[in-house]
């Protein structure tokens, strides 16, 4: 008998040869999958891949292509067309759904494997899919692809892995976050352990508080289906930020190995808690009609599909704490908020202030700050120097500097990994649990009413409200 784990390192060299989609007549699909398998595919990185879509809606064979020419950008060149183009010479649309006894097991069946399969699907739908199938049903080499949400609570994510890991084994399991595009991972890692100087005042000693804002000014966009169960916290905190902070609190990795990476994120996310009370700790508010730019903003409860009596929230902020000897009484605040005036995508270490700056100085005395700008990546450092016309006078410069982007979309990124079976930007099983973990207690708080909803315009800096 061949054992899972000997299973999945012999399949480990083998590419996928078919990427099969569910949900692909979904926004998902159109808005990010596809232009991020066209940029993957279109730089050579995919060669002989097939791709299959399957929907429940009743597309035709054009409907499916004229999607997928719509994936590619219009400046794109020469060869990274002809490469697109022979992809989509051989993809295909399926209408199935895949909740339906023996309908995915029928379809695996009909693909030319090693087959990856993306649930671009929402996470009960996944789950059904997946308890549709049994182990002998699934065959050798295939790989799940999970989007986040991961279940909708730490019970579902724990269900929904049991049912994962009863089909393929662990490293055949990709719970993909294209907000960690591996640009993104290996920056953060490239400029904490990289450096001499960091490592020693990357602590509660030298550290006051780290700050991971995700604020955008795009509002609902039409998304109130998946938005309006979700909310602020479960969208962005949930999944993408808790994933940097633990790359921001990780200690240093022998290797960049994935095991090596993945256990340093699961060591942190494990010292983690959003401690009450609540009121103090947490944070949430919707917005209300504004203006962004020259752009009217409605109503978020005026916006079709929402239903105002969930009091779904669109900016919220949660105070982590890593209770652990690096980190123990250092703030890790979250925040995430949607329709907001500035686009600020970023983490800020800020540093305690000196000790003693020698009397004699005037101007500006403001603790040091590293920042780490995502998409594109920049690293910024604020410090207090002298000011050109007057060496008596402080004055604050910021040191910029761009670091790696990829030529791939995120979702180009991901697929990459699940493609060549690298399961680095792949939230491991244990992790995708304690998220959850770390803010059901504050779900079940908020939805219970123990802090208040706030509110603020949409295009303003969010709520205004003191805690
Ligand atoms: C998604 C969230 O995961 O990330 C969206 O569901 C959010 O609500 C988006 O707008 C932001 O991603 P990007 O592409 O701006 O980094």
């Amino acid at each position: 008998m061949v054992t899972s784990t000997r299973r999945a390192r012999r399949s480990r060299a083998q590419d996928i040869k078919t990427l099969l989609i569910l949900g692909a007549s979904g926004d998902l699909t159109g808005r990010l999958l596809l232009p991020g398998l066209a940029s993957l595919v279109s730089a050579g990185r995919a060669p002989g891949l097939t791709l299959v879509g399957a929907g429940t809606e009743p597309w035709t064979p054009s409907k499916w292509q004229r999607r997928l020419a719509k994936a590619l950008p219009l400046d794109a060149g020469e060869e990274a067309s002809a490469h697109w183009k022979e992809l989509m010479a051989t993809s295909q649309y399926r209408q199935v759904d895949v909740t339906a006894p023996g309908a995915l097991a029928g379809l695996l069946a009909s693909l030319d494997g090693p087959v990856a399969v993306f649930f671009a699907l929402p996470p009960r739908i996944s789950q059904l899919a997946c308890e549709s199938l049994t182990p002998e049903e699934v065959p050798f080499g295939t790989r799940l692809v999970l989007e986040k949400p991961f279940g909708s609570d730490a019970a579902s994510a724990r269900e929904l892995n049991g049912t994962l890991r009863r089909l393929v084994p662990e490293e055949h399991i990709h719970r993909v976050d294209h907000f960690l595009g591996k640009s993104t991972v290996l920056n953060i890692i490239g400029m904490r352990f990289a450096n001499r100087f960091f490592e020693p005042l990357w602590n509660r000693d030298n550290v006051a508080e780290v700050e991971i804002a995700f604020e955008e000014d795009l509002a609902l966009e039409g998304r109130a289906g998946y938005y309006d169960s979700a909310g602020a916290l479960r969208d962005m905190i949930q999944s993408h930020l808790l994933q940097v902070m633990a790359l921001m609190a990780m200690e240093p990795p022998a290797t960049l190995g994935e095991r090596d990476l993945r256990d340093g994120i699961a060591t942190v996310l494990r010292a983690s808690r959003v401690a009450t009370p609540f009121r103090r700790n947490t944070r949430r508010a919707r917005y209300t009609a504004g203006r962004i730019g020259g752009r009217k903003v409605p109503d978020y409860v005026a916006e079709e599909g929402v239903h105002p009596e969930r009091e779904t929230e669109t900016f919220a902020e949660v105070r982590v704490e890593i209770n652990n000897t690096r980190w123990a009484g250092v703030p890790f605040i979250l925040r995430s908020g949607k329709a907001m005036g500035t686009r600020r995508k970023e983490a800020v270490v800020r540093f305690r202030p000196l000790a003693h700056l020698p009397a004699g100085f005037s101007g500006t005395d403001q603790p040091d700050e590293l920042r780490i700008g995502f998409g594109p990546d920049t690293l910024s450092i604020g410090l207090d120097v002298t000011s050109a016309g007057n060496g008596f006078e402080l004055s604050r410069a910021e040191l910029t500097t761009e670091l790696h982007s990829s030529a791939l979309l995120p979702y180009g990124e991901v697929l990459d990994g699940v493609l060549h079976g690298d399961p680095l930007l792949s939230v491991r099983a244990d992790v995708a649990e304690d998220c959850w973990r770390i803010v059901d207690p504050v779900l079940s708080a908020w939805s219970h009413g123990r802090v208040p909803l706030e509110d603020y315009p949409a295009g303003s800096q969010g709520p205004v409200t003191e805690n």
